[in-house]
């Protein structure tokens, strides 16, 4: 690989842009939608414990891993591992692993579109002032008969995708990156408002003890996985999305404080969504198990009786859809680059026939929560299993795949150079996660799932 090497899909105009586009992609409905619902779930602090020690020991040093093979081969995922594959002399069935990461953003897209047109919906309910005074019953039984609507669903579900493909089609530096500039920093100042609202709740207490105050008791297994799972996720890793931006990134820029920076803006806003929700769901008299519908069960509530809600709803729901926006478009561009490259299709091609697909897809988790809603495969709904199938397994496992690639695959003086960190002991560091720690942490988790630990 040349040092002169650029994509043909352009490069970010700075290290900033791509600092937000990253952050663009980790910080999504991931943070503020299932980060609350899944540590409700699985009983709070524990769990939150073991979700910044993955964070930590196994998403940073995997992010710095995908990206540094983005920048090195500057293509798309399936092309980067064969290419890097046959720069280190390794077996070219390597290029697989970019194949799981495209499969696993269609599958992830074609249900986070489905949610991110809740929040679509949600803007407009707002809009038309359906929490205004609203209790915690009337705000649930809203929400209970919108997901019963598998029109209301489609609806919402199409316009949500369509966005997606315009922004994808209009290229790297004029749709993605124009997009994510004015996104981030104002969903971030809504956040702390609503940490505002909710310390007045009375029950901020409450909501601040479950949420970091560990009883390991309430940890199983699937917990455990449940919140690697989530590392994974919540910063986009195991999939070839960081990989792709990365293939973007401009050679002079220290990858290791990029990705510092954007893994710690990511925490940051997933643990201000917990505090800000909690407390609610204590004051309101709601269970935080409530799964998937929490956020939307609990919020408005807070919106419907504060002064300036109206407004202050609108804002938020709209800020979240534009955050879900920003990762669905990295969640599609792995195959859009793919087709690009290796099918001389234009973008906008691209874009029509994968989002497509991906539309299409995403019926199966509408009807999971109406029509098909007692269709169950391995005791989980359509949704369910394909948020377990890829969060759970497909991320984990493309995560654990790139770590052994850039710690035992490729050479030590290509990595060395591509991270290019200022201190060697830093970089042995990163070594030593990347070799041992991350692999080892991720296939520990799986034995103790499947029973063996
Ligand atoms: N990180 C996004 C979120 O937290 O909402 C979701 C996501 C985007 C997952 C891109 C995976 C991915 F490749």
């Amino acid at each position: 690989m040349t040092d002169t090497k650029k994509s043909i899909h352009g490069e970010w105009s700075s290290r900033f842009a791509f600092i937000l586009a990253a952050t663009g992609s980790a910080v999504g409905l991931g943070n503020i939608w299932k980060f609350p619902y899944i540590a409700g779930e699985n009983g709070g602090g524990a769990f939150v414990i073991v979700y910044l020690l993955c964070v930590v020991l196994i998403g940073i040093p995997i992010m710095m891993a995908e990206t540094l093979l983005g920048r090195r081969s500057r293509q798309n995922p399936i092309n980067t591992m064969k290419a890097l594959a046959e720069e280190a002399g390794a077996d070219k069935n390597w290029h697989y692993l970019g194949w799981m990461g495209v499969i696993a953003g269609f599958l992830i897209l074609s249900y986070y579109s489905v949610i991110a047109g809740w929040a679509s919906a949600y803007v407009f309910k707002d809009f038309t002032g359906s929490f205004f005074d609203a209790d915690a019953s009337e705000i649930k039984g809203l929400f209970d008969s919108f997901i019963a609507s598998p029109v209301q669903l489609i609806f919402w579900h199409s316009l949500f995708m369509l966005a997606t493909m315009v922004v994808v089609a209009r290229g790297v530096n004029s749709g993605i990156e124009k997009a994510v500039r004015f996104l981030m920093p104002s969903l971030f100042v809504m956040l702390v408002l609503l940490v505002a609202y909710a310390m007045t709740t009375g029950s901020y207490d409450e909501g601040i003890e479950f949420l970091f105050m560990p009883d390991f008791s309430k940890l199983t297994g699937d917990s455990v996985l449940t919140a690697m799972g989530h590392a994974f996720f919540t910063l986009s890793l195991g999939m070839g999305a960081i990989m792709i931006y990365g293939s973007y990134l401009p050679k002079d820029v220290s990858i290791s404080k990029t990705v510092f920076l954007i893994a710690g803006t990511d925490t940051v806003v997933a643990l201000l969504a917990g505090i800000a929700i909690f407390p609610i769901v204590f004051a309101s008299g709601q269970e935080p198990s409530a799964g998937p519908g929490l956020i939307f069960q609990t919020l408005p509530i807070a919106f419907g009786s504060m002064t300036g809600g109206w407004l202050f709803g609108l804002l938020f729901f709209v800020m979240l859809v534009f955050a879900a926006l920003s990762s669905s478009i990295s969640l599609i561009e792995p195959a859009v680059a793919w087709l690009v490259e290796n099918k001389d299709m234009n973008r906008k091609q691209a874009c029509i026939w994968s989002g497509s697909v991906t539309w299409l897809l995403g019926f199966g988790t509408i009807f999971s929560f109406n029509v098909w809603s007692e269709f169950k495969v391995f005791d989980r709904t359509i949704f369910q299993l394909l948020d377990y199938l890829t969060a759970n397994l497909m991320l984990p496992i493309g995560g654990f795949c790139i770590a052994v690639f850039a710690g035992w695959i490729m050479t030590q003086q290509h990595t060395e150079q591509e991270l290019n960190m200022p201190s060697p002991r830093n970089y042995q560091a990163w070594k030593i996660l990347i070799c041992y720690v991350a692999p080892a942490a991720v296939f520990l988790v799986f034995l103790n799932v499947i029973g063996v630990l």
